[in-house]
């Protein structure tokens, strides 16, 4: 993102604020960010971990798809970089209750933030077997989704994670495999839960519209869904369109409004694999506005 002193910043997934104060480090004394986060936890921790740098920060509980709202809101025009640090967070892998994890025995909740309307469990107790079935696919990219809908109706009403887990157990052939068996499961759930490629589809817009020439944005994906996304965006916004397909007349010549930074993604160094093994698929994507 290249922070410099007296720019304007956004971290749109704030988290713990990890990578909100190497940016607020790298563009001191004058640069300035705002930070988002849709969960209150994650904020009142960045809060107290941004301290420091209060009279240089703006923090707001609130999606990244209100990306050009919040910036309305806090009288900002332009601004110089943006990063996205997509998915769920360590932290709330790690906070059991929070149902993320199919390592621990918590109710199934999966939600990001308090105004995510459904939960987990409302989506495995009400979804039709199809719908089911096409949710795990799609979002887990799971071949046997099938076979894990039909156990899941089979076991209804599910609650807890454990209960989810056993219900995959008990139908998956693939044991000798190094993944769990309900991972894709959980995946799917939570992007569902909290409709994750939809707003990640809704906020990149926003972010070429907000950047300055010369500004950049930085978007890291840890899966193959998510970072399709990005990457088609990123490079249909590096192409000029001058003669656009005809099924999609909606759209008019226009001109790129990106340059690519990295063709290719940044991947984590092995020694940062062993650092941080969460770190092993993701992908960071750079462009600049033209
Ligand atoms: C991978 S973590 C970010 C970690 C952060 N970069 C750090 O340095 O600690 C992703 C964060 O994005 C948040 N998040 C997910 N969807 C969001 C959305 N639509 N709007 C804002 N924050 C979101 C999650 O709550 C989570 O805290």
């Amino acid at each position: 993102m290249q922070p410099q002193n007296g720019g304007l910043y956004v971290d749109g997934t704030l988290g713990a604020g990890g990578h909100a104060r190497g940016i607020l480090e790298a563009c001191a004394p004058d640069g300035r960010l705002l930070g988002l986060d849709v969960d209150p936890q994650a904020l009142a921790i960045a809060r107290k971990i941004l301290a420091p740098y209060e009279h240089r920060i703006h923090l707001a509980q609130a999606s990244y798809t209100s990306l050009s709202k919040q910036l309305e809101k806090i009288g900002w025009v332009a601004v110089d970089g943006i990063v996205l640090d997509l998915g769920a967070s360590s932290m709330q892998f790690d906070t059991p209750e929070r149902g993320f994890s199919f390592m621990e025995d918590a109710p199934l909740d999966m939600r990001f933030g308090p105004h995510v309307p459904q939960t987990a469990a409302d989506l495995v107790n009400k979804l039709s077997e199809r719908e089911l079935a096409d949710l795990i696919y799609r979002y887990g990219e799971e071949r046997d989704s099938r076979r894990i809908a039909r156990a899941i109706v089979r076991a209804r009403p599910l609650h807890t994670t454990r209960e989810l887990v056993s219900a995959i157990q008990a139908v998956s052939h693939r044991r000798g495999e190094r993944l769990n068996p309900a991972t894709r499961t959980f995946q799917a759930l939570r992007i569902a839960v909290n409709e994750e490629l939809a707003s990640i589809e809704a906020v990149l817009p926003q972010a070429v519209e907000a950047l300055t020439p010369g500004g950049r944005l930085a978007v890291i994906s840890f899966h193959s869904l998510e970072d399709r996304i990005v990457k088609d965006f990123m490079r249909q916004q590096s192409r000029d369109l001058v003669n656009p397909p005809y099924e999609r007349i909606y759209e008019t010549e226009r001109k790129a409004t990106l340059k690519e930074v990295n063709r290719k993604p940044i991947t984590p160094s092995e020694a940062e694999i062993q650092n941080n093994p969460r770190a092993r698929s993701a992908k960071l994507r750079i462009a600049e506005k033209l």
